[in-house]
């Protein structure tokens, strides 16, 4: 499932223009709180959270195509008991089926054919300590 995630990684680049365009929202909120992560930053804890996010959706999902993140929307994050990231994004469908052996290709070649953008609302929690890494909320219209 890496693959899957280095597409989204591809998309990452797009956000920028994306995110420069949404009104400031960067307000810090207190320890505890939720704090906005720059989603044009290249944040290793944001992209772990977006990896388990749309791996664990794919596992959860009767779909039998693998869904990538082609947006992000908006980050935030909260220090817990490790750490939580509510996650606003897009994602669709590619045409590489789960049951592919090589979807790295797969991905890559189909992605100019994605459809059925999805946004989706998770929640991932991740404590690396534990090697925990738990889907909380997995909301998608
Ligand atoms: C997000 O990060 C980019 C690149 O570091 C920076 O140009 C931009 O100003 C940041 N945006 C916010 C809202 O902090
Ligand atoms: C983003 O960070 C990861 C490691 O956290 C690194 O492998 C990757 O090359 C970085 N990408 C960019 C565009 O800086
Ligand atoms: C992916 O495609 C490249 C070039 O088309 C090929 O060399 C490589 O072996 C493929 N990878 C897999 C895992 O099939």
């Amino acid at each position: 499932m890496f693959s899957v995630w280095k597409i989204s990684l591809l998309f990452m680049a797009s956000l920028a223009l994306t995110a420069a365009t949404i009104p400031g929202k960067k307000d810090r909120r207190p320890l505890g709180g939720w704090t906005d992560v720059n989603v044009t930053e290249n944040d290793s804890g944001l992209q772990k959270a977006l990896e388990v996010a749309i791996r664990e959706h794919n596992k959860a999902s009767n779909d039998q195509f693998i869904n990538v993140v082609t947006n992000v929307i908006r980050a935030r994050r909260q220090i817990v008991a490790g750490m939580k990231y509510s996650l606003n994004v897009q994602i669709a469908k590619t045409d590489c089926r789960k049951s592919d052996s090589t979807p790295e290709n797969c991905t890559e070649s189909e992605l100019s054919r994605l459809s059925q953008h999805k946004r989706c609302r998770f929640v991932v929690y991740l404590v690396p300590w534990l090697k925990k890494e738990e889907l909380k909320q997995n909301n998608c219209d």
